[in-house]
C-alpha cells in the first residue's frame, strides 16, 4: 500500500494528513484523491444529487466584508429587493420543477422589517407548497430570538459560513470593529444548533495569506463543531473591493489552480466528515466551466441553481465573472440535468435530501 493509500484509508486523520492531502501537485495523486473521496461519498450519502433552488432576496447589506461585491461601501450596486410575491412565484417554480429544496440567501440586515419579511415568506411558503420543501437560510448573523422566529415558520437549515477559522485571518478580511466579530460568527453557529436546525458553514480558499494548514484547520473545525452541511469554494477578487484590488484580476493559471485547491479541500472535507452534505458551489463555475461538476466527483453531493429571475442576477455579483448572469432557471435546470446525467449520476428529485449527518444525530 503507498502512502497515500494508507492515508486514504484511515478512521481518524491527524492535521499533518490532511495537509499533506491538501498540499498533493503530482496530477495523478491528485485524481487518487478525488477517486478516494468518491467512494466515501458512495458508501455514506450515495450518487444522487440534492438539488435547491437558490434565491437571492435582497444584495441590501449592512456588513462592509473586505471580499465581498455587495459590502455596503459599495456604490457601484444597484440595491434590489425581490417583492414579495416574486419570490412566492419562484418557490412555485421550484416546487414545479421538482427541486426538493430552496435556500433564501440575502445581503445581511436584522432590521424588524427584513425579519418581518423573512418570517411571512417561510409561512407562506408551506402553506403554498404542502410543507413540502426543505427550506434553507442564509442570512447572515441574527439574534437567538430571530433565529427562532424562523425556525419556527419553518425554516429547517441554515447556512452560515465561518469563512476562516483562523481568527487573525478572519480579522484581516473583515473590518475590525463590533459588527465583523469572529465569536459572534461562533455563537451564532451554536445558536442555530441549539434551535434544532441542521447547520451548515463552510470558509473560502485561496484567500491571501491562509496556508494549507489554515485548510487543514478548517477542516478540523468543521469536524469538531459536528456540522450538518458544508457550503465552501474558492476565493474569486472582485475589482470593486479592497481585497480584490489588492489581490487583482486573477490569470487563467491562478483561476485552474483555484478550482484545483476548492476541489482538494470538498475530497478531503469528504474523507474526514463523511455523511455530511457537501455543496458544489457556484464559486467554482465561475472559475471554471465544468467546476461544478467537478465538485461532485470529488465528493460534492449538493447543488444549488439560481432561480433568481435574471433582471436581479447583475446585482448580486460577490465575486467578479459569476456566471449564469443572462441564464434564466429553465436554461439552468435544463443545462444542469444534462451535466448530472452526463457524470453518471441522478438527481434527486421531489425529495428534501436531508444530511444523513444530521439524520444520524437527531434520530429523524
Ligand atoms: N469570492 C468567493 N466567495 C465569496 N463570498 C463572498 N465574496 C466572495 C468572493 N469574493 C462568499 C462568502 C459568503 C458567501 C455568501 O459568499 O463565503 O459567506
Amino acid at each position: 500500500m503507498t502512502v497515500l493509500d494508507k492515508i486514504f484509508n484511515k478512521d481518524e486523520f491527524t492535521k499533518d494528513d490532511l495537509v499533506s492531502l491538501l498540499s498533493l501537485e503530482d496530477p495523478l495523486d491528485i485524481e487518487k484523491l478525488f477517486k478516494a473521496a468518491y467512494q466515501v461519498k458512495l458508501k455514506h450519502v450515495g450518487k444522487t444529487v440534492w438539488l435547491r433552488g437558490l434565491i437571492e432576496l435582497s444584495n441590501i447589506c449592512t456588513k462592509d466584508c473586505f471580499y465581498c461585491g455587495i459590502r455596503k461601501s459599495n456604490k457601484n450596486v444597484d440595491r434590489f429587493t425581490i417583492d414579495f410575491d416574486e419570490v412566492v412565484s419562484e418557490v412555485i417554480w421550484i416546487k414545479e420543477h421538482r427541486y426538493g429544496s430552496l435556500v433564501m440567501q440575502s445581503g445581511e440586515r436584522s432590521d424588524e422589517k427584513f425579519v418581518d419579511t423573512v418570517e411571512a415568506l417561510l409561512k407562506e411558503i408551506h402553506l403554498k407548497t404542502g410543507n413540502s420543501l426543505g427550506v434553507t437560510l442564509s442570512l447572515g448573523e441574527q439574534t437567538l430570538e430571530t433565529y427562532e422566529r424562523w425556525r419556527k415558520a419553518g425554516a429547517h437549515r441554515y447556512l452560515l459560513r465561518i469563512e476562516s477559522s483562523n481568527r487573525e485571518l478572519y480579522r484581516k478580511i473583515h473590518p475590525d470593529n463590533k459588527l465583523h466579530s469572529y465569536d459572534t460568527r461562533l455563537e451564532c453557529l451554536r445558536r442555530l444548533r441549539k434551535l434544532g436546525y441542521q447547520v451548515g458553514t463552510g470558509v473560502m480558499q485561496g484567500l491571501p495569506g491562509q496556508t494549507m494548514e489554515d485548510l487543514a484547520n478548517d477542516v478540523l473545525f468543521f469536524k469538531e463543531i459536528d456540522i450538518d452541511m458544508i457550503g465552501m469554494g474558492p476565493y474569486i477578487p472582485h475589482n470593486e473591493t479592497p481585497l480584490g484590488k489588492q489581490v487583482g484580476d486573477y490569470s487563467e493559471k491562478q483561476k485552474e489552480d483555484a478550482v484545483t485547491l476548492g476541489l482538494k479541500m470538498i475530497a478531503v472535507t469528504r474523507l474526514v466528515l463523511k455523511d455530511v452534505n457537501i455543496a458544489s458551489t457556484t464559486a467554482l463555475q465561475a472559475l471554471s466551466p465544468l467546476g461544478r461538476e467537478h465538485g461532485l466527483l470529488a465528493g460534492a453531493n449538493v447543488l444549488m441553481p439560481n432561480v433568481t429571475d435574471t433582471k436581479f442576477r447583475s446585482g448580486y455579483q460577490l465575486y467578479n465573472d459569476k456566471p449564469a448572469l443572462n441564464e434564466n432557471a429553465d436554461e439552468s435546470r435544463l443545462a444542469l440535468e444534462k451535466s448530472i446525467e452526463n457524470i453518471g449520476e441522478n438527481i434527486g428529485y421531489d425529495l428534501q435530501g436531508n444530511a444523513n449527518h444530521w439524520k444520524k444525530r437527531t434520530g429523524e
